[in-house]
């Protein structure tokens, strides 16, 4: 499959958890700008050093920073791909538009109160970023990743309050790009409540109805 797939939705409604299961099953390459930024921090890069700050806060990291990353990336990849994380603001999706044409943006929805209680409790692989939920998706072994071993951490901008504040900056600055992709016809909005199987069986619906 060589779609270019962006899954838009806040932080919290499933856009990791549900990229990796659709890279493995359809063959896609993911690019998490999240998952990027975390690997330049916790090597100690210079992106890193720019980047933890508005990570740490809650805050959008500036488009100097991610654009070029995902431009490259991009260029490097052969056939369909998932941008997870990426565009989240409508300068971003602009520049996007300018290197790469999208074929399906998935808008994943979530009530808030829901999201808090998915973040708060979320855990995630120090070595293969793999994602887990105390709850609702708990490891095999704990604090272990179930697929690697790795240790499991819970990630700094994971507390209530970080959260909140990573809720009001998607709405202020990632909502409103649900209207730039509707009026170019790409977009399809998914319900992100239920369990993660359903969730990924409507993406998948999706998917399909676009090939
Ligand atoms: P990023 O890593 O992209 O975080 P996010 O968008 O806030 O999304 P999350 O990773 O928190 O949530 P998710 O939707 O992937 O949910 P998940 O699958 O993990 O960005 C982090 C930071 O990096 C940003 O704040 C910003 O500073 C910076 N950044 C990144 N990209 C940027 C960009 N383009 N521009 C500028 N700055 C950028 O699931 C969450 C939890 O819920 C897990 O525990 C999971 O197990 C559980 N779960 C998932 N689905 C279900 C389900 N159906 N039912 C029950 N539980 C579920």
């Amino acid at each position: 499959m060589d779609l270019k797939i962006v899954l838009l939705g806040p932080p919290g409604s499933g856009k990791g958890t549900q990229t990796e299961r659709l890279c493995s099953e359809l063959k896609l390459t993911k690019i998490s700008t999240g998952d990027l930024l975390r690997e330049a921090v916790r090597n100690d890069t210079p992106l890193g050093a720019k980047a933890k700050g508005y990570m740490d806060a809650g805050r959008l990291v500036p488009n100097d920073l991610v654009v070029d990353l995902v431009r490259e990336k991009l260029k490097a990849v052969k056939g369909g791909v998932i941008l997870d994380g990426f565009p989240r603001s409508l300068e971003q999706a602009q520049l996007l538009d300018k290197f790469a044409k999208i074929d399906l943006v998935i808008d994943i929805n979530v009530n808030e109160e829901a999201l808090v209680k998915r973040l708060t409790m979320r855990r995630t692989c120090k070595d293969c970023a793999g994602v887990y939920h105390l709850e609702y998706n708990p490891p095999r072994e704990e604090d272990k990743c179930d697929r690697c071993h790795g240790p499991l951490y819970q990630r700094t901008d994971d507390t209530e309050k970080t959260v909140r504040e990573r809720l009001r900056v998607y709405k202020e600055s990632t909502l409103p790009l649900t209207k730039f992709y509707h009026e170019k016809g790409i977009l399809r909005k998914v319900d992100g409540e239920g369990d993660i199987s359903t969730v990924y069986q409507r993406i998948l619906k999706a998917i399909k109805a676009k090939k």
